[in-house]
C-alpha cells in the first residue's frame, strides 16, 4: 500500500513537472534454483528427445528458475555458468517469451527483466507449435561482449563461439526437461529479421536459436 502511494506521488510530481511518465515494468522475481535432485544423468540422456506437442499449462516459477539455471545459470562463486563459453566471454543472453510478454534472464539477480508485455511466442518460429508452447527461449549472442563494434565484420570465430555456446545451453535444457518430464525442441527455423525488432534487439545482438518448452500435449 505504502509503495503504491509513493508510486502515485512520483507519477503526480513527474506529471506536474511535464516529465514523461514511465510505466513500471513487471519484472518477475524467480525463486532460487533447486540445484539438487533430478533424474540420474544416464536416465536423463536415455530420455532426451525432441517433442513438439505442448499442453497450455504454464510452468511454475520454480520450474522456470530451474530451467533457466540449467540453460545459463551461475554455478560458481566466480560467476561462471552451467554452460561453457569461449574465453569465458559469456556473450549469450537468454530471452524468454511467455504469454505475459518478453523477458531477459538475469542469472545473478535471479530475475526476469521485462522487455515488453506483448505475447510474441508465435513470432519465435516459422512452425505453428511455438505459439502453443508456454515458454520459448531465444538464445541471443551479444557481439559487443566479444569486443565487436557496430559495422565491424563478424568473424567465423565469433559465429563458432555463439553457435557452440548455444548448443551447450540447449542440451542442458533438453536434459533438464527429460528429468522434469517436460517437452522441448531446439529450433533453427526462426524468422530472425522479423523477430529481432519485436525483441527490441540492438544491431550487435544476433539471434542464434530458439527452444520451445512446456508440458507434453496430446
Ligand atoms: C541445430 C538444430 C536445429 C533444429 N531446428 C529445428 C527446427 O527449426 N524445428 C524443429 O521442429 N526441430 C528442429 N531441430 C530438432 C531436430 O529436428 C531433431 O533434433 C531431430 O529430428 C532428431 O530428433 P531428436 O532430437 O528427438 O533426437 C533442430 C535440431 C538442431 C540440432
Amino acid at each position: 500500500m505504502k509503495k503504491r502511494i509513493i508510486g502515485f506521488a512520483v507519477i503526480l510530481i513527474m506529471y506536474s513537472l511535464n516529465t514523461p511518465v514511465m510505466i513500471y515494468s513487471q519484472d518477475i522475481s524467480l525463486p532460487s534454483p533447486s540445484r539438487k535432485g533430478g533424474m540420474p544423468l544416464m536416465e536423463a540422456l536415455d530420455a532426451r528427445v525432441s517433442a513438439r506437442l505442448f499442453s497450455d499449462k504454464d510452468l511454475s516459477l520454480q520450474q522456470l528458475s530451474d530451467l533457466l539455471w540449467a540453460a545459463w545459470g551461475i554455478n560458481r562463486e566466480d560467476g561462471k555458468r552451467t554452460a561453457p563459453s569461449s574465453h569465458n566471454r559469456q556473450e549469450m543472453d537468454v530471452y524468454v517469451t511467455l504469454r505475459s510478454g518478453l523477458y531477459l534472464y538475469d542469472a545473478a539477480a535471479c530475475r526476469l527483466k521485462q522487455i515488453h508485455n506483448r505475447d510474441i511466442r508465435a513470432l519465435t518460429g516459422t512452425q505453428e507449435f511455438p505459439a502453443t508452447a508456454p515458454v520459448n527461449l531465444v538464445f541471443v549472442a551479444d557481439l559487443a561482449k566479444r569486443g565487436l563494434k557496430e559495422g565491424q565484420q563478424v568473424t567465423d570465430t565469433d559465429k563458432l563461439s555463439s553457435w557452440s555456446n548455444t548448443g551447450f545451453m540447449a542440451q542442458n535444457v533438453y536434459l533438464w526437461c527429460a528429468s522434469e518430464g517436460l517437452s522441448c525442441v531446439i529450433r533453427a527455423m526462426v524468422p530472425r529479421d522479423k523477430l529481432a525488432p519485436e525483441m527490441e534487439l540492438k544491431p550487435l545482438q544476433v539471434i542464434i536459436l530458439a527452444q520451445s518448452v512446456g508440458f507434453p500435449g496430446e
